[in-house]
């Protein structure tokens, strides 16, 4: 039996975020991961990083690289009838920004600075189960190493995603679920070539929605949709290309093909479980919520989260004051709830809906003129894309 501070489940961005504001603070923590280590730097995810989060990371002593690599944008397309519309967000957000730099470089900067600081991170921890969460001193059980452990806590941290064991441990009845599955997924590839495109471009087409985004100056990241259980086997690259060719396609402008070297299928829905409590297990990011990509909110709502729960554990920490950790989920929910609008709100807007439902379709052309020609709509967009200040 071992015993810490905060027991954090999950080496995701949260979870590993969280451990290292709990460092800054000097809160003791221990976080147990059940995959390896090269597994959770090789998950090809989001890449779209809000400018508050970036200040997050930043403060959170892991800003040096993406301070260097990452691509600072000032704007996004919307393309749709052929013709591609420029989104200023930073003109239309007093000069707020987006940074472009993939989650698997956050989550390999996150990893090698708490091994740096030689605090416990478990990766391939099996079995993890919880134990004892309405009294004060909550337990995790895990086998790692061939070995049975336990450890004993005040408070667990589940940043466990969506699939973990956290949420699933709560009793049935105490918390609320709302979801909305997608008929749609995406197809995600990353292809060694330089990207076609300076700014993403979202675009919708009667094919299905596309989008054309970026990891570096030599990395392209491009989607498309498809069905949320698409076979990967019915799709060669030179099928793959020639779809992206279709939908992105506009006068006087190429998509430059390369070699495809990562493909995968993502089903898309929203998902949020209310609160975000329960005794002494606080869940964060994925664990409590999931947002369809489109509006490439998870990711930034993910370190929000931690951000408001370390400030929280910090005063009951130095003061025993739970005031804030009963405000967490309440606190939190707030920019969820905006957050799962924008993306159903983007996502509806730009994918091909069902049978093609004309009326929808018309609909989705008055909705994406609308944000392309009023600057009223198009700062709404801009704003919650790049991030809201207060919600
Ligand atoms: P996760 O990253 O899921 O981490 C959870 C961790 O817990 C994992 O390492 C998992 O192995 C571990 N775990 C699970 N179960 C257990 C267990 N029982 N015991 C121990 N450990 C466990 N977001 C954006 O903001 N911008 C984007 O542009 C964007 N694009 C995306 C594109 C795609 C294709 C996808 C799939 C997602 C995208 N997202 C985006 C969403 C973003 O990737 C997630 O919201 C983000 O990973 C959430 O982080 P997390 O730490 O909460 O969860
Ligand atoms: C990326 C992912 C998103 O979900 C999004 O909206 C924009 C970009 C990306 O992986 O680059």
């Amino acid at each position: 039996m071992t015993r810490t501070q905060v027991a954090i489940v999950g080496a995701g961005p949260a979870g590993l975020t969280l451990g290292r504001l709990l460092e800054s603070a000097g809160i003791e923590s221990v976080i147990l991961e059940a995959r390896s280590r090269a597994y959770c730097e090789a998950r090809i995810r989001a890449g779209v990083l809000e400018q508050g989060t970036v200040d997050l990371l930043r403060d959170a002593g892991v800003g040096e690289r993406i301070d260097r690599e990452g691509l600072v944008h000032h704007g996004i397309s919307l393309q749709f009838d052929g013709e591609r519309h420029r989104i200023p967000l930073s003109d239309l957000t007093g000069g707020r920004s987006i940074v472009v730099y993939g989650q698997t470089e956050v989550v390999k900067d996150l990893i090698a600075a708490r091994l740096e600081s030689g605090l416990p991170l478990l990766f391939e921890a099996e079995g993890v189960s919880i134990h004892d969460l309405e009294a004060g001193r909550p337990r995790i059980r895990y086998r790692h190493e061939g070995a049975e452990h336990e450890l004993e806590c005040d408070v667990i941290a589940g940043c466990d995603g969506f699939h973990g064991c956290c949420r699933a441990s709560i009793p049935p009845g105490v918390l609320r679920e709302f979801s909305r599955e997608y008929p749609y997924g995406w197809l995600g590839i990353l292809a060694e070539v330089a990207p076609s495109i300076d700014e993403l471009v979202y675009a919708r087409h009667e094919r299905g929605f596309a989008l054309l985004s970026l990891r570096s100056p030599t990395l392209s990241r491009y989607y498309l949709q498809c069905a949320p259980d698409e076979n990967l086997d019915e799709w060669p690259d030179d099928r793959i290309w020639e779809e992206l060719q279709l939908r992105t396609g506009v006068a006087g402008w190429t998509l430059v093909e390369g070699p495809i070297v990562e493909k995968g299928v993502t089903g898309m829905r929203s998902y949020v479980c209310e609160p975000m409590r329960h005794g002494r297990l606080f869940l964060a990011g994925d664990a409590a919520h999931i947002v369809p990509p489109t509006g490439a909110k998870g990711l930034n709502l993910a370190l929000h989260d931690v951000r408001v729960l370390a400030e929280a554990l910090i005063r009951f920490n130095e003061r025993g004051d739970e005031t804030l950790l009963d405000a967490y989920s309440t606190e939190c929910l707030r920019r969820v709830w905006r957050c799962e609008h924008f993306s159903w709100w983007m996502t509806t807007m730009l994918h091909l809906p069902p049978g093609a439902d004309p009326f929808e379709l018309r609909l989705q052309s008055a909705q994406l003129r609308y944000v392309t020609t009023s600057p009223a709509q198009a700062r709404a967009l801009a704003e919650n894309y790049v991030g809201l200040e207060a919600v």
